[in-house]
């Protein structure tokens, strides 16, 4: 695939050399939620990076995936205070509505569901991030709703 594969807009004007790496690729994962591998040789050959070098900084960094990754990311915490607060339970219920075994990226790529250690406001505990916004004191019984939020925000995208 050749340069096509970069999105429109992204890496055009300013970005050039390897100083601007990161933020475009922030952009490649905001607009795929993850890093495909097309991209990245695209973006390798159209701003003369070695493909070694924008691989190391896509694999080295935690806000990068080089696998899809859902429209709207969910992280639970399991640090101490949360853990002690039913953070098991509450990772559980959301699993279970979402229909997931276990941790992951749901079939139709609308949630990421990952376990973190400590998001930072332990007095909050129990603690859940959906993108931006962050739910604390969460009980199981406000899970569904919360979910059904971003649901209903992909509808009204799509
Ligand atoms: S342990 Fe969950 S926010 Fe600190």
């Amino acid at each position: 695939m050749g340069e096509s594969a970069i999105p429109q807009g992204i890496g055009t004007g300013a970005w050039q050399g390897v100083e601007n790496l990161i933020p475009l690729l922030q952009e490649v994962q905001g607009e795929y939620h993850h890093l495909p591998a097309d991209v990245l040789r695209a973006i390798s050959r159209r701003f003369n990076i070695p493909l070694t070098q924008v691989f190391h900084v896509a694999t080295f960094y935690n806000c990068f995936s080089l696998e899809p990754r859902g429209h709207h990311q969910v992280k639970v915490c399991l640090g101490t205070a949360c853990h002690v607060r039913g953070a098991q339970r509450i990772l559980d219920r959301i699993l279970r509505e979402l229909g997931m075994p276990a941790c992951g990226t749901t079939r139709d790529y609308a949630f990421t569901v990952e376990p973190v250690r400590c998001l930072g406001c332990c007095a909050l505990a129990p603690i859940v991030r959906v993108d931006e916004r962050t739910y604390g004191h969460l009980q199981q019984s406000k899970i569904p709703k919360v979910l059904q939020h971003y649901r209903s925000l992909a509808e009204v995208a799509a």
